[in-house]
């Protein structure tokens, strides 16, 4: 589907359009004003204090609740002409999100093809191998969740999100839980898998390792003045954003070792 924006302008229409959305649950305004734009393949970090509102914000963007204003655009599409077209482009990695305790991976990965009937059923089980394989668990698929560690757990959830050949991938503190090490190792993950596939990658997180890492921009939410007060690269944000915040929390690194 073109939208009337592609005809007329030749630059590029943003993979994901965010239009001055604004957040809340009955009266309460958690967020006002959130606007930004997220090209094809970048990695997009949303950050802010705790309770800002940025579980909240990748929900509406993915249209499991509604804004309170403002609309969200994939492709210059509204998610909801998107959602009436069938199932939308993307995966989700929840905050408490986990995989079916009954299942084995490789059922865990089907599962969600059943669901939408994607593929045939004969093609599921090798489809599903491959999603396996992009996560570094090609071995693995016969085993339950509750005999993996954290680490492995959380990148067969990322496959799962993967199951349906999803080219945006939306994943809320995806790291919560897990060492600093095993950390690392899910960041070098999520970049292999936007280096490779191309997929767009909404992330948040409070980690300034993954920030620094990997995410390309990032937006930050203040949970006091209830918006946005920072948009850019993290690295020049820790300098020139103006909210102090936002510098403060850019700022906070572990401590340098001297020698004696
Ligand atoms: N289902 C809900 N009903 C009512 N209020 C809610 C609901 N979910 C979240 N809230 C409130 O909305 C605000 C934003 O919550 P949200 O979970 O989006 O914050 P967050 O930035 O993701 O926080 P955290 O860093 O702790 O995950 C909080 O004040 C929270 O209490
Ligand atoms: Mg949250």
């Amino acid at each position: 589907m073109r939208s009337v924006c592609e005809d007329m302008n030749t630059t590029p229409l943003p993979r994901i359009r965010v239009e001055d959305v604004s957040l809340g649950y009955g009266s309460s305004l958690v967020q006002q004003g959130v606007s930004f734009d997220i090209p094809s393949g970048e990695i997009f970090a949303i950050v802010g204090d705790s309770g800002a509102g940025k579980s909240t914000l990748l929900k509406a963007m993915v249209g499991l609740i509604p804004a309170a204003s403002g609309r969200v655009l994939f492709d210059g599409v509204s998610l909801d002409e998107r959602m009436r077209d069938g199932a939308p482009p993307f995966g989700i990695l929840f905050q408490n999100g986990a995989l079916w305790s009954s299942m084995t991976l490789l059922e865990n990965i089907m599962a969600p093809m059943e669901l939408q009937d994607h593929a045939t059923p004969a093609a599921r089980p090798a489809l599903a191998r491959f999603k396996l394989a992009l996560v570094g668990l090609a071995d693995d698929g016969h085993r339950y969740p509750a005999s993996l560690s954290g680490g492995m757990r959380k990148r067969a959830a990322l496959a799962r999100a993967l199951a349906l050949d999803q080219s945006v991938l939306f994943l809320d503190e995806p790291s919560a839980g897990l060492d600093p090490l095993t950390s690392r190792r899910l960041d070098a993950l999520v970049l292999s898998l936007r280096d490779g596939l191309g997929i767009t990658v909404v992330l948040v997180t409070h980690e300034l390792a993954s920030l620094y890492s990997i995410a390309d921009r990032m937006i930050f939410l203040d949970g006091d003045a209830h918006r946005p007060v920072a948009l850019g690269r993290p690295a020049e944000l820790a300098h020139s954003a103006t909210s102090e915040k936002v510098r403060e929390f850019l700022a906070v690194r572990a401590p340098q070792v001297t020698a004696a």
